[in-house]
């Protein structure tokens, strides 16, 4: 028993507060049903602080900590429908209710993120705080800002003076699929880890950058009740702007409820969101309140699960897709199989440590086993997002097999494939004299979110790279030469041709952020390259602090590195970029095709008294929260410290301001109080 809950509470850690889980759901459950099984038969030896009733982990030292006004509770696990038929059973008897006695419960949707609470006072947001460890959470509140779909201000004429809201913060998989590929650094396992490390990130500018939504469905703290129903009170949380999940059903039996169930799962795999099972809840507030709360969850709702998405299959072969950046991937080639109603065939492979069981850290992952050619594999998917392996069958391993071995050089053009020190990846040196980099460049080029070009996609851009008409972005705008051999491709008429080449010429006037996000520079993603164009204006302004900066002992590279948003691994990226003299060459003639490079405009700080200054909050603001303050005054231009130091040039201080507003006297700096910080903010 010592030994089971030492294991889950490792697979707690990992998976709460380090957001990498290192253990699949299905084990987990498993493993803390045998746990609560033994101490149910063993009650003298289960620990009083065993995981079976705990919530979660004990929030991280980083974040404030916020102590939930009401504790924020699990659910209880049902694997069955005979569990299901025990929970209504349990609950008509703990009410003494006849068995046909009407009951009616909500279905819904076990959205798998991470469970937020949002504390509105008089309609306004004022914190927002994670579950934690259910009484103790972080405060998240500047991130929580950043969420796509949780109001800052309640609507309606009726919203309660308290009102705490409380939901699932998740990641689309769209969104995720983005991040992942978006080449911020980290690869995140899935959605729900991408969420909970955006939502959990110190910097709230990099949760701005990473999409999250918000379900609301429950409550903590009220000043008033909202309804005397879960339904009812969920459909006040609509009216007061939250989305709530649209397949919630209502149920008046055991054969409803497995129905409602039956139907989500049949629509799991294309709601474009991870969800884990089906939670139901007594309908009843009422009788809720009746039934109360175990330790760590009510008596009143059940969590019903989905089977794990899982399957063996074998790996036929793998195989090497080299990307734009020359990062060499391994993809897994897979006797095609059916996982949670999808036929799977690929599998991504992430890099050669992963397939030598190795994660970046060093640390063992699949317990160390390596991936090989002909091996049975476990894959499995959450909702649509890419399949992994998660296990590999020693005991079907084919006789002589051998461990995979990683090419060095690049299979598309046979350069040497390097490894930097702390590099997961190996890259292709071919730049773009390899045909895969380059084609990926140029699909990059097109791309919605870089030129863009009317008729010329990911299809188009391959074929006239192999017909030999485009080796660079540069030759896209030398095509209207290619007239004739145009025409006579299959497919294009007049038309056709005449349109393609009107969308190209439409280009020659581009945007400065579009120009730099299409360069395909590692680490310049299409936010970054908005900052930099915002912030240089003009491209000879943008290509000149680059260059000077590529010397880091410079002012130039540390202004560069002073952007917010930009850091030394993407400033580097772009000087080193940019010094390479055949990239260098590619991107001065692109530019020579281009008429107009638009500059884009800063977001309007003019006439902002606190444009380029260092503010500091302190003491406690009554007519908006600091994480408002903060936001605000990055809107109006002004960086937000949390210190007071010699470079601090205004705090504004309410009251209970103590050692951050005489530190600023003492320095000299100019105090204000929060009405002047009003009259600005206001301005
Ligand atoms: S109700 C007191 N409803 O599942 C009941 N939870 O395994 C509190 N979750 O901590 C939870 N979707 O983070 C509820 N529709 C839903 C949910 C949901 C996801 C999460 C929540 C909770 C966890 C328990």
């Amino acid at each position: 028993m010592a030994g089971l809950a030492a294991t889950i509470e490792q697979a707690n850690a990992d998976y709460y507060r380090a957001d990498a889980p290192t253990m699949g759901d299905a084990t987990y459950d498993a493993l803390k049903q045998e746990l609560a099984a033994l101490e149910a038969e063993h009650p003298h030896l289960a620990a009083p602080d065993s995981p079976t009733s705990k919530v979660g982990a004990a929030p991280s030292e980083a974040f404030g900590k916020v102590t939930h006004a009401v504790r924020m509770m699990s659910l209880e696990n049902a694997f069955s429908e005979q569990d299901v038929a025990d929970f209504v059973a349990r609950i008509r008897s703990f009410l003494n209710l006849s068995a046909d006695a009407p009951l009616a419960f909500t279905a819904e949707p076990k959205i798998d993120g991470l469970s937020l609470s949002i504390r509105y006072e008089v309609g306004r947001l004022v914190q927002a705080a994670t579950r934690g460890d259910g009484t103790t959470g972080e405060d998240v509140t500047a991130n929580a800002l950043h969420i796509r779909d949780l109001p800052h201000r309640l609507r309606g004429p009726h919203v309660p003076d308290l009102v705490e809201v409380r939901g699932e913060v998740y990641m689309t998989h769209a969104d995720f699929a983005a991040l992942n590929e978006g080449g911020e650094g980290r690869v995140f396992a899935n959605p729900r880890n991408a969420a909970g490390g955006a939502l959990r990130q110190l910097d709230p500018t990099v949760t701005a950058r990473r999409p999250l939504h918000f379900f609301a469905y429950g409550w903590g703290a009220l000043s008033q009740p909202l309804a005397p129903t879960q339904s009812g009170a969920v459909a006040r949380l609509a009216e007061f702007g939250f989305s709530t999940n649209p397949l919630m059903r209502l149920c008046h039996s055991v054969g409803d409820l497995l129905a409602a169930w039956a139907e989500i799962e049949q629509r799991r795999a294309t709601l474009g969101y991870d969800i884990d099972g089906v939670v139901y809840k007594l309908d009843d507030l009422g009788l809720q309140t009746r039934l109360g709360y175990r330790s760590t969850t009510p008596r009143w709702a059940l969590a019903h699960k989905f089977p794990a998405q899982t399957a063996w299959t074998r790996l036929d072969r793998i195989e090497i897709q080299v990307g734009r950046t020359g990062a060499l991937s391994p993809v897994a080639r897979l006797d095609p199989v059916t996982v949670g109603g999808v036929v799977v065939s690929n599998a991504t492979l992430h890099n050669e440590d992963y397939i030598a069981g190795r994660a970046a850290d060093g640390a063992e992952i699949r317990g160390g086993v390596d991936i090989r050619e002909g091996d049975w594999v476990r894959v499995f998917r959450a909702g649509d997002v890419i399949p992994k392996l998660d296990a590999v069958d020693l005991d079907r391993r084919p006789e002589g097999s051998a461990p995979y071995a990683f090419p060095e050089t690049c299979p598309a053009c046979g350069s040497e494939a390097l490894r930097e020190p702390g590099d997961a990846v190996r890259r292709c040196t071919g730049g773009l004299a390899c045909p895969a980099q380059a084609i990926e460049k140029l699909r990059h080029f097109v791309s919605r979110a870089a030129f863009d070009i009317e008729g010329l996609g990911s299809r188009q851009v391959e074929a006239f790279y192999n017909a030999g008409w485009i080796a660079e972005p540069a030759d896209i705008f030398a095509l209207a030469e290619r007239r004739a051999d145009l025409l006579s491709t299959p497919g294009y008429g007049e038309k056709s041709v005449t349109a393609l080449l009107a969308g190209i010429e439409a280009r020659r006037v581009i945007p400065l952020d579009r120009l730099i996000f299409a360069l395909g520079i590692r680490h310049v993603g299409e936010q970054a390259a908005r900052l930099l164009a915002r912030r240089f204006h003009d491209w000879h302004s943008f290509v000149a602090a680059v260059d000077a900066a590529h010397d880091e002992d410079t002012d130039a590279w540390r202004d560069l590195t002073a952007i917010e948003g930009v850091g030394s691994v993407m400033a580097r990226s772009l000087t080193t970029s940019f010094a390479q003299e055949t990239e260098r060459a590619a991107i001065d003639r692109l530019v020579a095709q281009l008429t107009d490079i638009v500059p884009v405009e800063a977001p309007k700080t003019e006439g902002s008294p606190i444009a380029g200054l260092t503010v500091v909050f302190t003491g406690t603001l009554e007519k908006m929260t600091r994480a408002e303050a903060k936001v605000r005054a990055e809107a109006m231009g002004a960086k937000v410290a949390g210190s007071v130091s010699a470079r601090t040039d205004l705090v504004v201080a309410g009251p209970g301001a103590g050692s951050k507003a005489k530190k600023a006297a003492e320095l000299g700096v100019r105090v204000i109080d929060e009405d002047e910080w009003l009259t600005i903010a206001q301005g």
